[in-house]
């Protein structure tokens, strides 16, 4: 596929065919993900497949345990887990999360309560030790560090869907990151940056929703005039 068609076109993909991935073609991807940048080309992604039914049973139920609390936000026209929400506010829309949890278990359940049966699985870390966080003793929520690991999850979105396969990156899973931890034995120096999940997807989205050039970008300062053609 051509750079630029592929990166107009790569969505997120949450409903697969029950076709398999096999290891070649997982590896493949990997193997062109690994060329992302990284600061200092440190490279600290590291990467677990699920492949155990029962883990993978588990890191749903984690996963639920985070898109539940998701929800009740969406609904409640909150930004969820932003940094910016009043945490009283948000809270008391998070502690919603069981009538969510019911109206789900009622229902035949979305990509949420099947993530354990996507096709493929992979928990994507970031080695802290690895991450150069320049922005790390700023008073604020630190930015950077992500910055090394997620590029490289969206070579694999790009990799795969060069594949005609398709997926998501997700995080929701990372609330429960001390179980993952324990679960999977993950190191203290190592966190959770994202759930990928990967497919053949069951239909082609081809036209993505997305802001203009000129809705954010602006001229010599913050609130200059719009960059426009
Ligand atoms: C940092 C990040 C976190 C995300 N977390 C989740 C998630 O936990 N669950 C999920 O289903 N999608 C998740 N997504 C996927 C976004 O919802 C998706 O990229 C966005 O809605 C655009 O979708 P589109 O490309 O199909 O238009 C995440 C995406 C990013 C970049």
């Amino acid at each position: 596929m051509e750079l630029r068609q592929g990166i107009r076109t790569t969505p997120a993909t949450r409903a697969f065919t029950e076709t398999a991935i096999s290891d070649e073609t997982l590896y493949g991807i990997l193997d062109d993900a690994r060329f992302a940048p990284s600061g200092g080309n440190r490279q600290g992604w590291r990467v677990i497949v699920l492949k155990d039914p029962l883990l993978r049973t588990a890191v749903k139920e984690l996963y639920l345990e985070g898109w539940y609390q998701y929800l009740p936000q969406v609904a409640a026209g909150l930004t969820p887990f932003s940094v910016v929400n009043d945490r009283i506010e948000e809270a008391e829309v998070r502690a919603q999360a069981a009538r969510f949890a019911q109206d789900a278990a009622n229902g035949p359940g979305g990509f949420a309560e099947n993530i354990d049966k996507v096709p493929a699985l992979l928990l994507v870390l970031a080695d802290l030790s690895a991450l150069a966080t320049i922005d790390r003793d700023l008073d604020r929520y630190s930015m950077v560090g992500g910055a090394s690991i997620y590029p490289f999850i969206w070579n694999i979105l790009l990799a795969a869907h060069d594949r005609g396969l398709g997926g998501v990156m997700t995080t929701v899973a990372v609330l429960e990151e001390p179980a993952l931890r324990e679960l999977l034995t993950i190191p203290d120096h190592v966190v959770v940056a994202s759930l990928v999940a990967l497919g053949e997807p069951e239909t082609i989205i081809t036209k993505l929703r997305r802001d203009t050039v000129e809705d954010f970008t602006t001229i010599d300062t913050f609130d200059g005039e719009h960059f426009a053609q």
